[in-house]
């Protein structure tokens, strides 16, 4: 099950949002289950992902604060929900830009405690597109705590938000 709000439709408007051509390599930082690799794979796209509790034979063992990819290796990263998890959000914006080839497109929605757009900057991205999605986050989190499962969201207490950015490697 995919562990982001949003599910696929979310997956398929952020690539739709990116314009990234099929065919592209895409890395899926956090890729947990899979969902989004296979997803990608379906639409044309040669993904990869790496999680460190992969839950699927298609995702590999991997830390995306250190991945081990060479440098400028990918067209596009794609990450969900798992930035803010991995603990070092500006360590996480550091190894995607490392792995991005030159104008790589970041498609990123996560939990932010303070404002992305400024942070992705700082981090060497230019943000294309930045949508708040913190209300669809809420009932996310809400029928996550409800079925149970929230420790998937594991955020502590604080004023956040979460958002959807498009964002380009300067
Ligand atoms: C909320 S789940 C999201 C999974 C997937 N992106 C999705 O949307 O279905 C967060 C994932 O981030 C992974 N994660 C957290 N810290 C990580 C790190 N340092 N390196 C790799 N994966 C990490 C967790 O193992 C978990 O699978």
């Amino acid at each position: 099950m995919n562990a982001h709000p949003g599910g696929a439709a979310h997956t398929r408007r952020m690539l739709e949002l990116s314009g990234l051509s099929a065919g592209a390599s895409v890395l899926d930082l956090g890729a947990g289950a899979g969902e989004s690799v296979a997803l990608l794979r379906e639409m044309g796209y040669a993904a990869e992902g790496i999680d460190l509790a992969p839950r699927s034979p298609i995702v590999q063992k991997g830390d995306l604060l250190r991945s081990g990819y060479p440098d400028a290796s990918f067209d596009a990263v794609l990450s969900q929900c798992a930035f803010f998890l991995s603990g070092d959000v500006p360590g996480a914006l550091r190894e995607a830009r490392r792995v991005l080839k030159p104008g790589g497109l970041l498609l990123l929605s996560d939990v932010f405690f303070e404002p992305p757009v400024p942070l992705l900057k700082a981090a060497g991205f230019h943000v294309r597109q930045a949508e708040d999605m913190t209300g669809e986050w809420k009932e996310y989190y809400l029928e996550a705590l409800w079925r149970g499962d929230a420790a998937c969201c594991g955020v502590p207490r604080g004023k956040c938000g979460y958002w959807l950015l498009i964002a380009g490697k300067e």
